[in-house]
Order: C-alpha cells, then structure tokens, then sequence
C-alpha cells in the first residue's frame, strides 16, 4: 500500500541515514522540484540544511520575493537570498547571441553558487531535485541523432567540480508525484500548479540584446497575460504562457499622439512534457481583451502579436 504519507517518512529516514550529521546545500530555484526536494531534506535534518537562492535578475515580476518570502515565513528554511542581479546583467550587457546568454548565464550560476556554499564553510553534500525522467533521460533520447538545439541550464557539473555527494530524495518520482509530495508538505495549491520556467529565466523571453528596460517591460506584460489567462479560467489547462519582449519598434497611434514602441508575442502551448507542443487555442475576444489591455497597462508596448507556432518546428521558449 503506497501513499504519499509513506513515502515521505521512508525518504525522511533515507536522508537521515545518508547524511548522518553532515551539512547539505541546496540550490533553491523556486520550481516544484528543488522546493519539495528542499522542504523534504529540511524536515529530515532541519538546519543541517542551508539553501541558496540565487537571483539572477531575470525572474518574473515579483516572484524573487514571493519565493524566498514563503521559504523563510511558511518553512522556516535557512535560506540565502544571493541577489546578483548587477552580476549576471553586466555580464550579459550587449549579448545578443542565444547560446552565448545561456553559457554566461549557466557559467556565472555555478561561480556564484560555489562562493556562498564555500562562504557557509562548505558542505560535503548537495541536495537536488532530480526526478526519475532525469534518471532515464539520457537512456530515451540514446537513438537519434545528438543535435544540440538548445544547452540546457542546471547544476550538473558541480557535484564533481566542489566534490561533493548527492542527495536526490526525488529520484524515484515522476513530476505528478512529486506535486502529491508537494501538497503532502504542505505547499499551496497555485505553486505546486505554477507552469515550468527556464533556468535562464526571462533572457530567453528577450530576444536580442537584454537591457534593464526591456526586463521591466516584459515582466509588467507578462503579468498582464498571466492575469488575463487566469481570470478565464484557462491557467490549468496550458503547460506555459509567458510574454516575449521583440527587438523591435514599431510606430503606433495613442489618443491623438504618435507612439514608437516595443513589440511583443504572446506564447501559450499545450503540452505533455515539453517535448512537442501546441499552441493553445484562444479565442479571438481573449487575444483582443488581452491585447487592449497590454497596451493601456503597460508602458512601452505598443503592439501585441499571437505566436501560433508549435514544436516541432518551433521551440517553447524564443531562444
Ligand atoms: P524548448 O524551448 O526547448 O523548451 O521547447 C522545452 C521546455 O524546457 C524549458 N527550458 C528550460 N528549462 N533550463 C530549464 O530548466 C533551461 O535552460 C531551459 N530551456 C528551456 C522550457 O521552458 C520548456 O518548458
């Protein structure tokens, strides 16, 4: 008979048997599975566990906040807040290239990890949220051509690069269980439901060169979007929905005066797994209503278009 009240206190005990009293970090990146992964260790060990969020800047309108805010109030997680915003955006000033913005991104990542954990005096393991799909990953994709189209952000290179053990309590879970692990711990419905969001975060919304305007931009846009999308009812029914800010202006007409504004798509696919894709079908009252209200709400955009391409040929994100 196997529960999610089970498995909790059988993967409670396991952490505890691993990690005896040594120190853990962990990574915390918001997303369902670092957090579980977090939440479950923490319960096991308590403050043997220290995590770091590392903000990159490029996170959505609020969310830094909402995150770190809900790990220290609701769990009583030590948890370091790095914010390396100037980091991360100097380095990516005048970046256009979509490979390049992820290996900068990826690349500063671990270097600023590996300083707070050195900062906290170290720590002989690192906690991941690694799920059983991760496990067999590299089996699945074995048989087709190996055709990188995207470099993927994540921590694997620095277990063996700090030296460090593993604890991967997920690593038997498939992401519907991990939500049931999650709602088990105690966390709020409207996270554990939250669509995926990329490691490198909004640089990858931003097509071209990625500056501090446009960051503002598109998170006020997006949180239009997502607002409008939730307000019908549809959040549920799509993988993800974000806004992507365009590299271009285009001439607009505002009461009775001349704008010069920024473009911007709206992107919203159904999905199984991320792998294919479709775009969702909206209404043309909901694409009108969202449109008219990007424009009044957000200053800096004075035109909205509809991605209505899938995967294949298209990818999720714009880069
Ligand atoms: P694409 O754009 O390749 O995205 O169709 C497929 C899924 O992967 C997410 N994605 C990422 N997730 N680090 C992540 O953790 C990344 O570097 C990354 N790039 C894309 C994307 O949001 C979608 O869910």
């Amino acid at each position: 008979d196997w529960t999610m009240g089970a498995y909790r206190e059988e993967a409670i005990a396991k952490i505890r048997a691993q990690v005896g009293t040594g120190r853990v970090i962990c990574a915390l990146s918001g997303g369902v599975d670092s957090s579980v992964a977090a939440i479950l260790i923490h319960e096991a060990i308590g403050d043997q566990l220290t995590c770091v969020y590392v903000d990159h800047g490029l996170m959505r309108l609020g969310e830094s906040e909402q995150v770190v805010g809900m790990f220290r109030e609701h769990y009583n997680l030590p948890l370091i807040h790095a914010d390396e915003s100037e980091l991360f955006l100097g380095k990516l000033d005048g970046v256009s290239d979509p490979e390049t913005k992820r290996k900068i991104i990826g690349g500063l990542f671990i270097e600023v990890f590996e300083k707070h954990a050195k900062a906290l005096g170290g720590a002989e393991f690192l906690a991941q949220g690694t799920l059983y799909p991760d496990v067999i990953e590299s089996v699945s994709f074995s048989g087709g051509p190996s055709v990188t189209i995207k470099s993927h952000h994540n921590v694997g290179g620095l277990p063996e690069r700090m030296n460090m053990k593993l604890v991967e309590p997920l690593r038997e879970l498939f992401k519907d269980e991990v939500r049931a692990l999650g709602r088990e711990l105690g966390l709020p419905a409207h996270f554990i439901g939250r669509h995926p969001f990329p490691g490198p975060g909004l640089a990858i919304r931003c097509p071209g060169e990625i500056t501090r305007e446009k960051l503002d931009i598109l998170r006020k846009a997006d949180a239009v979007f997502i607002d409008q999308i939730r307000k019908h009812g549809l959040y549920d029914e799509i993988w993800q929905a974000f806004v992507a800010i365009l590299p271009v202006r285009t001439v607009g007409v505002m009461g009775d005066g001349r704008t010069y504004d920024f473009a911007c798509a709206l992107r919203a696919v159904t999905s199984v797994d991320g792998m294919t894709a479709d775009y969702y079908p909206f209404t043309h009252d909901f694409l009108g209503e969202t449109a008219t209200r990007i424009i009044n709400e957000v200053q800096g955009i004075n035109r909205v278009t509809y991605d209505i391409t899938s995967k294949p040929p298209g990818t999720i994100e714009w880069e």
